[in-house]
């Protein structure tokens, strides 16, 4: 017999269990199948559908964390059949270049990777050893001579304005790493030069190329969570990181500005645009970093939903299990998606929970429907190249680009004037003085 203390919660059981049959109701169709695939050799098989590029599981981790390549890759060019190739090159031949770009150019069948180009010449001729195109030291050089017709910027963010708009002014299509540039300024040149030149420009923010991202997107959209209303991201990485192309001041931005960019634009993709930002930050190891390490930013937007972003260089990286996760909070369900760190080939987790009366109900989302690795980084390269093809603009573009530099600076801006900052800004902070000022105070 149930005591009758128990029978409530029998009663939501049942209830709940009920629910989850396809045929009931609204929760129903959560498990049906085709929204994703269910299987995830099923999933890796379809992205590669029509390539000829065979990637197998590696147990080896580091190596793509690293860039360096992928010894288990055949990467067998052919001809797709659809037209001319266009001519690729990249510019910066550093981790993210061969993370998410260098890789997938190599091995698009409608695409031929004519050159790289890398200050530091030895990057771009490993890169050439391994993928294919020529190394070149200079990159005004490579385009005089390659003429490519679309260049990836993956230079460190200081430079991704001088070398989109000479990839521009040679005619090439230009798909930038992420953050856009330090300051909207910059932003704003880098898309006067695409639009003079008449080619287009996006910014890589690989995150919306992300299945699981996508289908977290479906269901908000969809309205499976009710009305979205406050979220809340960390994302803690690197402690006392010390890579030479980022902690510096001439990135004009640390964490914040690096992670917490991929963050405002997913944001603004999923519940729409910025309207204010306040917060704070840290220079927690001044003696590695020139600019914030910690940040914390109350982000709100135009519909009222508000969320707090939290991004730090101080964690304990990859030994950490859940470096990175988000939850959105809505009036009839909540979604969390929590991602592994990257070295780790888990797929990410999705969880929704939905609101029965005064009870939440979770629900178990197939872990096999998301991306694990790097693949969301072909899916970009994929849709660039598609978007250049039918003459439509990519996933992210400039002015994607351009609204979270605005929001990163609202951020350096709400910090040093103690005050919420509303956009759009009418011109970016002098964000050097203020990062010398805070480690100035962290110093003495
Ligand atoms: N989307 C992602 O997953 C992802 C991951 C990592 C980095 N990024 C972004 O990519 C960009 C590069 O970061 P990274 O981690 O690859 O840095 P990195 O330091 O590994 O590589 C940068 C490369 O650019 C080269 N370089 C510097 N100045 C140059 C110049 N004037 N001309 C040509 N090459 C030049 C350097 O020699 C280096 O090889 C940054 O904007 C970063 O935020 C994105």
């Amino acid at each position: 017999m149930l005591s009758p203390e128990v029978i409530p919660f029998f009663v939501v059981y049942i209830f709940g269990y009920a629910q989850l049959l396809p045929e009931n109701n609204r929760l129903g169709k959560l498990n049906r199948p085709g929204i994703m695939p269910h299987s995830l050799d099923i999933s890796i098989d379809d992205l590669y559908n029509n390539r000829r590029i065979v990637p197998e599981r590696s147990t080896e981790h580091e190596d793509d964390l690293y860039g360096r390549p992928h010894t288990k890759e055949k990467n067998i060019k052919g001809d797709s059949g659809m037209g001319s190739k266009l001519r690729a090159a990249v510019i910066g031949c550093g981790m993210a270049a061969k993370i998410d770009h260098i890789r997938w150019y190599a091995g698009h069948p409608d695409v031929d990777l004519v050159a790289l180009a890398d200050v530091n010449v030895n990057a771009a001729k490993f890169c050439a050893q391994h993928w294919g195109g020529k190394p070149y030291a200079d990159a005004e050089e490579m385009l005089k001579i390659e003429c490519p017709d679309v260049v990836s910027v993956c230079s460190p963010v200081a430079k991704h304005c001088q070398h989109s708009i000479m990839a521009a002014d040679h005619g090439a299509h230009v798909l930038t790493e992420k953050p856009m540039a330090p300051t909207v300024e910059e932003c704003d040149q880098m898309m006067e030069a695409a639009r003079r030149n008449n080619v287009t420009l996006g910014v890589a923010f690989h995150k919306r190329y992300n299945a699981g991202a996508e289908e977290v997107r479906r269901r908000i959209k969809a309205g499976d969570i009710g009305q979205p209303i406050f979220g809340r991201t960390y994302w803690t990485i690197y402690a006392g990181h010390t890579r030479e192309s980022r902690g510096k001041l001439e990135t004009g931005g640390g964490c914040f500005q690096d992670h917490g960019s991929h963050w405002l634009d997913q944001y603004r993709w999923w519940i729409g645009e910025i309207a204010a930002v306040q917060g704070m930050m840290e220079i927690i190891y001044p003696e590695v970093n020139e600019v914030e390490d910690h940040a914390v930013a109350l982000v709100e937007f135009e519909n009222g939903f508000s969320a707090t972003i939290e991004t730090s260089w101080v964690g304990p990286a990859h030994e950490h299990d859940q470096l990175e996760a988000t939850w959105i909070y809505g009036t009839e369900g909540a979604i969390c998606v929590s991602l592994p760190p990257w070295t780790n080939y888990q797929p990410p987790t999705v969880k929704q929970w939905v609101r029965n009366g005064n009870y939440w109900q979770s629900i178990s989302l197939p872990s096999d429907m998301l991306f694990f690795g790097h693949y969301h980084y072909k899916r970009q390269i994929d849709d660039f190249v598609a978007c250049l093809k039918e003459g439509r603009q990519p996933g992210a573009t400039g002015k994607d680009g351009r609204k979270t530099i605005e929001a990163v600076l609202a951020l350096y801006q709400s910090h040093a004037e103690g005050r919420k900052i509303s956009l759009p800004l009418a011109k970016s902070p002098d964000v050097r003085a203020i990062f010398e000022r805070l480690r100035n105070q962290k110093l003495n």
